[in-house]
């Protein structure tokens, strides 16, 4: 089956083509330089961007991909969670192409694309422990199955990227923060400034990431003035070890083998590396998708679709966008507890 996949959840406009063969095309149109002088996403003018550009990222989608409309079979778009203007314009030409071709439609959960992203390249067992990094969201799943997504614990204030971007905008970097912070980072002394890791009391899953963000904002009022470079290895390696020990140890504790880390965040190269290093020694298999396939893209969207409608899956046109969409079964665990701030 021959899947046009459509993703507008926040700032990039996408369009991907899968088939049985795998991804045939993947397009994604960024907005950096519309949102980058706000050093953040302003929704207005993301849904004008993704009206501008819908149509020939969905062209260019289908010539790379060396098919027309005509051999289209099935359309997949996002329907959340997201911005709910962004999601509604990819949405709704979705629906419109499936309207006029007759063709079966199915809406994805963007999480749920984020973690399947690793199957755009490779077969993998389930259950694998997938931790999902991206701007608005930072949540641990065991992914049982397709569909089958046990949350295990989320950010209790900020997502991970939303802290790398809150931070890149205190340091006068640009936009995304993470990718500058990354950047910036590589030459630095990770060791030069301690920021604070938030410790969960009772043993949970969950993170936070807003104290962090506090300390960089009071380390930079008291002008202690370490360079540049060292304040965002030290910054980014403080969010890393936040990531790192409560996914570790939820492997650990669920016998878990293989962690599959997706999401925006995830392109960081100190965390792959980090999370690289540390699972190779608990035993643990760690697998990231391609960088491409990390931020946000349609290909993901295509794989969940695809694999979906396969299974005879559909939604009616009448599918609306949605601002919050969860995806994960109840979770079974005790719950994690207040978080602290060492
Ligand atoms: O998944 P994504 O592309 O969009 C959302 O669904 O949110 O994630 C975007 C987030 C942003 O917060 C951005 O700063 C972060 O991913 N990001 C990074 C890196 N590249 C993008 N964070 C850390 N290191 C990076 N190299
Ligand atoms: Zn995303």
């Amino acid at each position: 089956m021959r899947v046009l996949a459509i993703e507008t959840s926040c700032d990039d406009t996408a369009a991907a083509v899968i088939d049985a063969t795998g991804v045939r095309s993947s397009i994604v149109a960024s907005q950096d330089l519309v949102h980058g002088p706000y050093g953040g996403v302003v929704p207005e003018l993301a849904s004008r961007q993704h009206v501008l550009a819908i149509l020939p990222v969905i062209e260019r989608a289908l010539a790379t991909a060396a098919i027309t409309l005509a051999d289209v079979e099935a359309v997949a778009a996002t329907h959340g969670p997201g911005l709910v203007g962004s999601l509604l314009v990819g949405l709704q030409v979705a629906k419109g192409i499936a309207l006029e071709r007759g063709l079966p439609f199915i809406g994805i959960n963007h999480l749920e694309g984020h973690l399947l992203a690793i199957f755009l390249e490779r077969e993998i067992e389930f259950p694998y422990l997938g931790l999902l990094v991206s701007g608005g969201h930072t949540s641990l799943y065991v992914v049982e199955d397709l569909g089958r997504y046990r949350l295990l614990g989320r950010t209790r204030d900020d997502a991970a990227g939303e802290a790398f971007d809150k931070g890149a905008k205190m340091l006068g970097l640009g936009y995304p923060g993470g990718r500058e912070i990354d950047r910036c980072a590589s030459a630095g002394d990770r060791a030069a400034v301690h920021f604070p890791r938030a410790t969960l009391k009772s043993g949970g899953y969950d993170f936070s990431f807003s104290g962090v963000k506090t300390a960089l904002r009071q380390y930079l009022l008291e002008e202690r003035g370490a360079p540049l470079a060292d304040v965002c290895a030290s910054f980014q390696e403080a969010i890393v070890d936040m990531l790192a020990a409560p996914t570790l140890r939820a492997a650990h504790d669920l016998g878990l083998e293989t962690v599959v880390i997706s999401g925006g965040v995830s392109a960081n190269r100190r965390l792959r590396a980090r999370m690289e290093e540390e699972g190779a020694r608990a035993g643990l298999t760690v697998l990231f998708p391609r960088f491409a396939y990390c931020t946000d893209n349609a290909a993901m969207i295509g794989y969940a679709g695809r694999a979906r409608l396969l299974r005879g899956e559909r939604h009616p046109l009448t599918l609306n966008a949605a601002a919050t969409a969860p995806i994960g079964l109840p979770d079974t665990l005790p719950h994690a507890a207040e978080a602290g701030h060492a």
